[in-house]
């Protein structure tokens, strides 16, 4: 049998995907899967696919140095594999693993197998089955001569932006650092989803607009600054109707969103290392909420909303608040990731993450291009929202996202994340915010001490003694 080019191991629907998008390139892959069941349906006719059920087999069959990609469930599933490939594995062969693996879990694999001296790659793997199948963004993390010996399928099979670049990259030189940016994809694909989700519920709850003129009103938004897959996606949900009921299919989805987790995960991550990320906050919690389905209904009779004369709005403050919005999101995702490669040496470019981000992934927008200049022109930015493209747009655009949450509030329309990216804003933004108080308050009860803005120096107070 012919030597592979690479190995897959796992072929369940992302890694059937990503082997056929592969092999659509001619090269040649080695599929391995444990579950008969799911080799059949794997068209054991491809061409350039060679198929195995015993992993011996397998691992010979692919050519030297050997490359892997493992496309299994995150967790003791990966660490098994890795355990009964070692042995068939040889100094200078590459694993690539290309689930949503915890960072963390990446980072002590890569040091486990670097005393094997087996190169390990973190690769975050974006777009859904859709993605795998016809191009993913990938973002890849690990040192240059491990990426060096995928790179070539990698590019070949990710997804091209507008000017043809493909959206793959060795983004860090930590296999963690590519699972930690998937994850930081993930927190902020949460709060992009929850931003949209909050101004779906003012038009639909509080204005009263049926699905299908919502749906418009995002279509209208698939064109210019919001344009984005989830704002596509968002149109094209709200068009769907219910074939049984006429009705439209959204209206009779279960209002409990489902979480697998990376968003949590990137909430958590924001947290250890000390960087405010509310609105990805925000959102996890409103998935949280949702899913209290029953209790939510028994307080929904015992409390009433208001029923207030809603402001009228026009579509461009509402398109200009989820713009605001975004911004600030956005800026929270990217001062994550910022401090991220401070704290662990991964020595992240900002703006290639962002370019990576421009196509196949699921927070795919032109946006990205922005955000990208924003970082390629200015890497020490402290914060997106002082780069000056983003400063005039927000200054443009911040006072309808007071007036939108100012709508939401009159109508008891929950908008925790529009409103987590307005206090994110207005934080930011203030020259003086009440932690002289939190700290006149923590050195009285705690004698924690503080400092004074009119002279150097840590000072402590008895602040019960009139003076
Ligand atoms: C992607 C997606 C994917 C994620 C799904 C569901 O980048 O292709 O982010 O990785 O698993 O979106 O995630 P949740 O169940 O956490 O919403």
């Amino acid at each position: 049998m012919t030597q592979a080019d690479i190995g897959m191991l796992g072929l369940g629907v992302m890694g059937r995907n990503l082997t056929l998008n592969i092999v659509d390139r001619g090269i040649t892959v080695a599929g391995y899967e444990r579950d008969p069941a799911l080799l059949s349906q794997v068209m054991a006719s491809t061409k350039g696919l060679m198929l195995h059920g015993e992993l011996e087999h397998f691992v010979a069959n692919i050519k030297r140095p050997r490359a892997l990609l493992l496309m299994i469930t995150a967790g003791a599933p990966v660490d098994q594999s890795i355990e009964s490939l070692l042995p068939l594995l040889s100094p200078g062969d590459v694993l690539v693993d290309a689930g949503n693996s915890d960072y963390q879990d990446t980072h002590r694999r890569e040091a486990l197998l670097q005393e094997a001296r087996i190169g390990y790659l973190g690769l975050g793997v974006s777009g859904g089955e859709e993605g795998a199948r016809r191009g993913p963004a990938l973002m890849a993390g690990g040192t240059a001569a491990t990426y060096a010996r995928v790179a070539p399928v990698l590019t070949a099979i990710a997804a091209r932006a507008d000017d043809g670049t493909p959206c793959a990259a060795r983004l860090g030189n930590a296999a963690a650092a590519g699972h930690f940016v998937k994850m930081m994809h993930n927190g902020i694909e949460y709060a992009d989803m929850q931003l949209i989700a909050e101004i779906h519920d003012l038009l639909s709850r509080g204005y009263q607009l049926p699905a299908s003129e919502i749906s418009n009103v995002f279509a209208g938004w698939t064109k210019g600054p919001l344009a984005s897959f989830l704002i596509e996606v968002t149109a094209t949900v709200l068009r769907r109707t219910d074939t049984e009921t006429d009705m439209p299919l959204v209206d009779l989805v279960l209002d409990t969103a489902g979480q697998k987790g990376t968003g949590r995960l990137a909430s958590i991550a924001a947290l250890e290392l000390a960087v405010a990320a509310p609105s990805i906050a925000e959102a996890v919690a409103a998935r949280v909420i949702s899913s209290l389905k029953d209790q939510r209904a028994a307080a929904s009779a015992r409390f009433s909303r208001p029923i207030g004369d809603l402001p009228v709005l026009d579509q461009q403050q509402l398109a200009d608040a989820l713009l605001a919005s975004k911004i600030c999101a956005y800026a929270q995702g990217f001062a994550v990731l910022s401090v991220a490669s401070q704290a662990h040496g991964w020595e992240l470019a900002l703006d290639q993450v962002a370019r990576v981000w421009r196509a196949g992934c699921i927070i795919r927008a032109r946006f990205l291009d922005d955000v990208a200049a924003a970082f390629g022109s200015t890497p020490t930015l402290d914060n997106l929202i002082m780069a000056p493209e983003f400063a005039s747009t927000l200054e443009r655009t911040v006072p309808a996202l007071r007036a939108v949450i100012a709508a939401c509030i009159a109508s008891g329309i929950p908008a925790p994340a529009l409103s987590a990216s307005l206090a994110y804003f207005d934080g930011y933004v203030s020259a003086r915010l009440p932690a002289n108080l939190i700290q006149a308050q923590r050195d009285s009860f705690g004698a924690h001490g503080y400092q004074r803005i009119d002279r150097p120096g840590t000072f402590h107070s008895d602040w019960s003694a009139a003076e």
